[in-house]
């Protein structure tokens, strides 16, 4: 299966791409200044307000804000997937795809044969599936299962929708039912139902446990989780990865929970018994995780349903840890459409525990009283610091950045600012300066057209000089120098000057497709045009200015560094002279 596209390549590929011939074969485009125009293709106006920059790369709408490499034209204005915007890009340029990313020459019969291979292990696990079902009903030891489960509680009902199956025990039962030819065994064992030994011998991978079928979100078969009775071993086997089951992506439930007529949430738990007993008890629309904390992928796949969800966590400093894991994953995707809530069970209690005490209606009311992601998030940085001082203030202010500035803007992050404002006593606006939140692109050049911006900050203005001409960076110096500055956006200069020292070539564009889909490449997005364009000249003299401010700044922070040592714990005498040295050219500077 296809990988992630290198880097490098990408960077080639935009490297060999002309953006402005690529627009101006599907927009004919006009030229001004040293720039493109047209009317914008992605939304309705009269005045052309679309931009393409030859030198980024890069086209900017000032009316929509659409903006973006000649990748994201692609995607936007030809409807093609990312990976598909770079073959065509690399076909134009001349360029073969790596390796493992080729356009087989015949296209249609390998991606038929990759097809066929994959539908091969879905239909094997789906046989697998049935006769797990079957001995469930039929093998003479499937009373023990049986009975386990009934003691849990589950009605044949469920375990029917559940299609729960029985493994019988011996090393060799499903080997001896489904595997009758090599070919066969050779894609049990893919599958992850047959597990090889050193010596080539291979035997069941489930053996005398009761089964759960994972079903991925399209209802296809992709691996089972199978519970130990009683014995030893683990408690829960998984499928091993194969290719058609990636535990991080899949969420245990999903399928079942799909088939509700109308689904508005989604409550996310551990367990696969936690999934089934709510389900026994009324709450069709629980899923779990495969014992691995929640990722990105799941994020995506679960806000494909529903825009509002319910994260489920043990009430103890583990289950709090865990949570807290989630609020990095989740923040990026909660924009005012989408809605999560964290729920700390009781000591000691699982969901399958307390659905069993409570019902469906105190377990529902429970759950609709948990915290939401604001609140849980808000007194998470609150915790251990000291709201009365100004260190705790800006303590607060310095853990709240990045997560503020990775949530999307809107009523959420305003609510959030004006809660945090109050608590540290500062106005909202301030504060939202203060913590570099990224702007909507409309409003900010909405406001940059009636000239009511903020003057950008310092390190901004380096950051757009930057990238209107990138060659500034060999006059910028040793850029971990800067790793002494604790100012917003100080760590994206100095990584940016870093790149553009060793590949001065380097346009907006591939920085842009650098940080796909993170917040550095929004950021520089936003604040490229926050200088207008300048001669050569004048920019060196603007940069040179700026770096010598950069430098001061740099300076400052050393001297308070060292001086705060002094008062604590005494300085060498190495550090002292160096102090000296500082204050010194401070005094002249
Ligand atoms: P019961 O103990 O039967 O109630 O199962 P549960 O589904 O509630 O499991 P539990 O809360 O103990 O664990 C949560 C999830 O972690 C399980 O559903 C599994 O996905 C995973 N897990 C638990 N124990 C093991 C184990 O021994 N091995 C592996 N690989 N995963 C486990
Ligand atoms: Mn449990």
């Amino acid at each position: 299966m296809a990988g992630k596209i290198p880097q490098h390549f990408i960077d080639e590929v935009l490297a060999r791409t002309d953006i402005v011939a690529l627009i101006d074969a599907r927009v004919p485009l006009k030229k001004a200044g040293k720039e493109y125009v047209a009317r914008c293709p992605f939304h309705d106006e009269k005045t052309p307000s679309f931009t393409v920059s030859p030198s980024k790369q890069f086209y900017h709408c000032f009316g929509c804000g659409a903006h973006g490499s000649a990748i994201g034209f692609l995607m936007e204005y030809d409807h093609l997937s990312f990976p598909e915007a770079i073959e065509e890009l690399a076909r134009q340029a001349g360029l073969p795809m790596p390796r493992e990313h080729t356009a087989p020459a015949e296209p249609q019969r390998r991606d038929g044969e990759e097809g066929h291979r994959l539908s091969a292990l879905h239909a094997i696990l789906e046989r697998a599936a049935r006769h797990y079902q079957i001995q469930l009903r039929r093998h003479p030891q499937r009373d023990r299962a049986v009975n386990y489960l009934k003691g849990r509680g589950i009605s044949g009902e469920i375990a029917k929708r559940f299609e729960l199956g029985y493994a019988p025990p011996g090393w060799h039962h499903l080997e001896e039912a489904l595997g009758r030819g090599p070919a066969e065994r050779a894609l049990l064992q893919e599958a992850g139902l047959l597990t090889q030994r050193e010596d080539g011998q291979s035997y069941d991978r489930f053996r005398d446990r009761i089964m759960f079928p994972i079903r991925d979100h399209r209802g296809r078969l992709v691996g089972f989780g199978g519970r130990l009775i009683d014995g030893d071993g683990p408690k829960y086997l998984n499928s091993p990865e194969t290719p058609v089951f990636h535990k991080g992506e899949e969420l245990y439930g999903l399928h079942q929970a799909r088939q509700q007529r109308s689904l508005e949430r989604l409550l996310v738990v551990e367990g696969y018994m936690d999934v089934i007993a709510l389900a026994q008890h009324g709450i069709p629309y629980a899923v779990a995780t495969l014992g691995t904390a929640l990722t990105e992928q799941h994020l995506q796949r679960l806000y494909r349903h529903v825009d509002e969800i319910i994260l489920c966590f043990d009430g103890d400093r583990a289950g709090r840890e865990a949570a807290w894991r989630a609020v990095e994953t989740l923040t990026p995707f909660l924009d005012d459409r989408r809605s999560a809530r964290f729920a700390f069970l009781p000591q000691g209690e699982d969901p399958d525990s307390l659905i069993r005490r409570l019902g469906r209606e105190a377990f529902e009311e429970q759950i609709a009283r948990s915290l939401t992601f604001s609140d849980f998030l808000l007194e998470n940085l609150t915790q251990g610091s000291d709201m009365r001082s100004t260190d705790g203030h800006a303590r607060l202010i310095q853990k709240a950045r990045p997560y503020l500035q990775r949530l999307p803007e809107g009523a959420r992050r305003e609510e959030l600012l004006n809660r945090l404002a109050g608590r540290v006593q500062w106005s909202p606006q301030e504060l939202a300066r203060r913590l570099e939140l990224p702007q909507r692109q409309r409003n900010s050049s909405r406001n940059e057209r009636r000239g009511q911006r903020r003057p950008p900050s310092l390190i901004a203005r380096i950051i757009a000089m930057l990238l209107q001409a990138p060659e500034l960076a060999q006059r910028a110096g040793d850029p971990e120098r800067l790793a002494r500055l604790e100012l917003p956006g100080s760590g994206l200069l100095q990584e940016l000057i870093q790149i553009l020292q060793q590949r001065p070539q380097t346009t907006l564009a591939m920085l842009f497709e650098h940080w796909r889909g993170r917040p550095e490449g929004q950021y520089l997005a936003r604040i490229q045009r926050l200088i207008p364009p300048m001669e050569e000249g004048a920019l060196v003299v603007e940069f040179q200015d700026a770096m010598e401010r950069i430098e001061r700044l740099i300076v400052e922070s050393e001297v308070e560094s060292l001086l705060k040592k002094s008062q604590n714990q005494g300085l060498s005498p190495e550090e002292k002279r160096h102090l000296q040295a500082l204050l010194q050219a401070q005094r002249q500077g």
